[in-house]
């Protein structure tokens, strides 16, 4: 019997041309290459130039994502973008992806996602219950970021760590039987008591009183307790792992690609330990990309799709873990 399925009809991503390797780093802060390498994997990031927004990395990215799917912009009826370094606090990075895209005339609703570096996974899991509801058919589903803008540049144990990029997907409804390719199941989680581990400070809760000068009202960065959060990411993006084990009654040696948000070399290794799954099942660009926050997990995700290692049928757990706390996993039969 065909049930409703939601399947990934294409993915896409782009990076900023601009690359800043660790020697370049090195001149900037502190550091060394070596450090950096030996503690994060990274290798070097990139990093949005002066003029572009979130929103342009974001319509590219959706535009590859499009072309891949072969749907039209103006067949969408949603647009998520995942962001935590949205053009502007309003309107939405969403709303102006759909007007660069020409995604406008069907007046499809587009709203942003702030679950930080698990954004792409929160917003695949709301994109997931739209369609299974019936509401929407294609869903353009976007992870974006330009976090080289609110990174401190003096502080050594954050500046080294994040780079710029988008990716995305374009999610569609479909019928299928037991076995057919789609979204097998969808988890996300929360915990805000973390509140004070991974933060920026400054923008909004820091803003002006009436009266004060908007020019020197601090613009916020990231602040964050590295080791800590090192810790709770590996707890957490494994407690996901095995609930969605669980939950389609599978065991680890199921599971053919995993796609984790890149944040460090180190989380990654850990987590595929845990999995049982060999460093050849796990796509890794944290070495090329650094963390890209909401931008990790769909660009790795495009590349393995672009370069045939994710094929027809195999099983792919997308997770992923960011400030707040907030996580999630999404296992996806290609
Ligand atoms: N270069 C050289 N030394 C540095 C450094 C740098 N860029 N950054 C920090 N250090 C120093 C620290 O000051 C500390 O020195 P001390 O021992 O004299 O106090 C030492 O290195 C060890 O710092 P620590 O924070 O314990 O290192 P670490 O092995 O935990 O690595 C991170 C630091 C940030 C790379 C690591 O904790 C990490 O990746 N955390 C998770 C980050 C993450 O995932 N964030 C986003 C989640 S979505």
């Amino acid at each position: 019997m065909a049930n409703p399925l939601v399947r990934v009809a294409g993915t896409g991503s782009c990076l900023p041309e601009r690359r800043l390797t660790n020697a370049e780093l090195a001149q900037m802060v502190d550091t060394t290459e070596d450090w950096i390498l030996m503690r994060t994997g990274i290798r070097e990031r990139r990093i949005a130039a002066a003029g572009e927004f979130t929103s342009d990395l974001a319509v590219r990215a959706g535009q590859v994502a499009l072309e891949a799917a072969g749907v039209e912009p103006n067949d969408l009826d949603l647009i998520l973008v995942a962001t935590t370094t949205p053009d502007l606090v309003f309107p939405a990075t969403a709303t102006m992806v759909q007007r660069k895209l020409g995604a406008h005339y069907r007046q499809a609703p587009a709203f942003d996602i702030q679950a930080v570096c698990a954004g792409f996974v929160y917003a695949v899991t709301i994109a997931e219950k739209f369609i299974l509801s019936g509401s929407c058919s294609r869903v353009l589903v976007i992870g974006a970021e330009t976090f080289s803008r609110i990174v401190d540049w003096k502080d050594r144990s954050t500046c080294i760590l994040f780079g710029d990029g988008a990716g995305a997907a374009v999610l569609t409804a479909a019928q299928g039987e037991e076995g057919s390719s789609g979204i097998l199941s969808t988890h996300i989680y929360a915990d805000g008591s973390y509140r004070d581990l991974l933060r920026v400070s400054g923008g909004i809760s820091t803003g002006l009183q009436p009266g004060e000068d908007p020019r020197v009202s601090g613009v916020g960065f990231v602040q964050m307790r590295g080791n800590e959060v090192y810790k709770q990411a590996v707890k957490s993006m494994s407690a996901a792992i095995d609930d969605t084990l669980i939950m389609n009654g599978l065991e680890r040696h199921h599971i053919d690609w995993l796609v984790p948000h890149q944040a460090n070399i180190r989380i990654i290794e850990s987590i595929a330990k845990r999995l049982e799954v060999g460093m050849e099942q796990v796509v890794v660009t944290v070495d090329r990309h650094g963390n890209t926050s909401a931008a990790s997990v769909p660009l790795a995700l495009d590349e393995a799709v672009r370069d045939g290692r994710i094929k027809r049928g195999d099983k792919v757990l997308l997770v992923a873990f960011g400030g707040g706390f907030t996580w999630g996993s999404v296992l996806i039969r290609w």
